[in-house]
């Protein structure tokens, strides 16, 4: 019964999200429903199905538009064709984009070698994913961020997308007392929100927009934790992985697009599954498979090492080596681990 209470209240939150999402466009001058071949019906099934942005049709395969509106491959082709022109998915030049790198901000750990794993800091404009089994230090990690990251820049707020009720003020307050902070000014500039279910979870990341533009928010970090948990939860043997990735691939790119539009950081947590097939070396494996893998700029493992550490381990980064570094969480702040 609790279930169900809990599962009834998202149910509104497509409806409320393909507002949002028209109110959005409008900026753009340009909707899903003006493409070409969606007419009322086609434009209320590809909003139900998640295709309720043009970007996210222009970044769909035509199989999945087929999939979701019941029109023809050739008509999918042009709507995203269309959807691409409309969005200016357009060329920067190199030092554009070199301009673009210097605007970064690195938040730092404390920790120096943490530090240089990641090439000075967790940065912006990017998604950092961190994965590992329970108790590997996850969530830690992001409660350390928020308040790093709002030492870093006095202005800035964090967001908190909290869907396993594992955000703890008196965590940040610790970890704000460690780096010579006030506990509460700290703690207003954190805004969390609990997410119940994936739906839910994909709305809030797309209500950050608001957060930016209507309250003037200088949003520099968006924690997801977790990422994974409620897709996992939801999508488990009903023969819907298809339908699972397709959400969380969505998902992956409102984050990326924030990231991308706003300069801001992305953290982001990802269990492991044990992997069966995998009999040699370490038989686990994030949830997520390639999508969350090819979204995430950084990835780092995370698993408990000796006397009670903690082991971070970049992998699959752009520019940086991987390596990997390891560290104490403590009361106050992460210590350097000297083994
Ligand atoms: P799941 O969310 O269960 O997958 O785990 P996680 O990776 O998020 O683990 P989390 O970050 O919650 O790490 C838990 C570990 O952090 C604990 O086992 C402790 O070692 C450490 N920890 C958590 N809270 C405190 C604290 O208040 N003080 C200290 N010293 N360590 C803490
Ligand atoms: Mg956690």
């Amino acid at each position: 019964m609790k279930q169900e209470a809990i599962l009834m209240e998202p149910e509104k939150a497509p409806k409320k999200e393909a507002k949002t999402t028209k109110k959005e466009s409008k900026q753009k001058d340009i909707t899903v429903a003006d493409l070409p071949g969606v007419g009322p019906a086609t434009a209320e099934k590809l909003m139900l199905a998640g295709f309720d942005t043009v970007m996210a049709v222009a970044v769909a395969t035509p199989g999945e538009l087929v999939e979701a509106s019941g029109v023809s491959e050739s008509v999918s082709r042009k709507m995203i064709h269309a959807a691409r022109e409309a969005l200016d998915m357009g060329f920067f030049s190199g030092d554009e984009l070199m301009a673009k790198r210097d605007k970064v901000i690195k938040i730092t750990t404390g920790v120096d070698s943490f530090n240089e794993l990641m090439g000075g800091g967790f940065e912006t404009g990017a998604i950092t994913e961190a994965f590992g089994e329970f108790g590997s230090g996850k969530t830690q990690v992001g409660h350390l961020l928020a308040v790093r990251v709002l030492k870093q820049c006095p202005e800035g707020s964090v967001v908190y997308i909290d869907t396993e009720n594992t955000f703890r003020p008196e965590r940040i307050a610790q970890f704000a007392k460690g780096a010579d902070v006030d506990p509460q000014e700290i703690l207003k500039r954190i805004k969390v929100a609990r997410a119940y279910n994936s739906d839910h979870q994909m709305l809030l990341a797309e209500k950050v927009t608001d957060l930016i533009n209507n309250q003037g928010l200088d949003v520099k970090l968006v924690i997801v934790d977790s990422l994974t948990a409620h897709f996992r939860a939801e999508f488990i043997g009903r023969g819907t992985l298809a339908e699972r990735q397709q959400k969380l691939n969505k998902h992956m790119h409102v984050l990326s697009k924030l990231a991308d539009m706003h300069n801001l950081a992305i953290f982001v947590t990802n269990q492991v599954s044990a992997d069966p097939a995998q009999f040699f070396g370490d038989p686990t494996k994030p949830i997520g498979g390639n999508i969350v893998a090819h979204a995430s700029t950084f990835r780092i493992y995370l698993r408990k090492g000796k006397k009670g550490c903690r082991v971070a381990k970049l992998i699959d980064s752009p520019n940086l080596p991987d390596n990997e570094c390891a560290f104490f969480v403590r009361e106050e702040k992460f210590e350097e681990f000297k083994g």
